[in-house]
């Protein structure tokens, strides 16, 4: 789970879409990083680089934080 600068919660399902290895946050990047076969991820899920070529599968947690 990822919070951005406005408060806003990212879920993924941390089960590479590739082989199924879990992904690494990859907190200098705000990447989530596959250590088996170097797939990479944004915070959304989205797919930057292979050889993964389906998105993380988003959970249920996007939503606005009260302050
Ligand atoms: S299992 Fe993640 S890149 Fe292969």
């Amino acid at each position: 789970m990822y919070k951005n600068e406005e408060g806003k919660l990212f879920g993924v399902n941390p089960s590479c879409t590739h082989l199924g290895c879990e992904v690494k946050w990859n907190n200098a990047e705000k990447s989530w990083d596959c250590p088996c076969h170097g797939a990479r991820y944004h915070y959304t899920g989205k797919v930057l680089n292979g050889p993964a070529d389906r998105d993380l599968e988003p959970v249920g947690v996007e939503f606005l934080i009260e302050r």
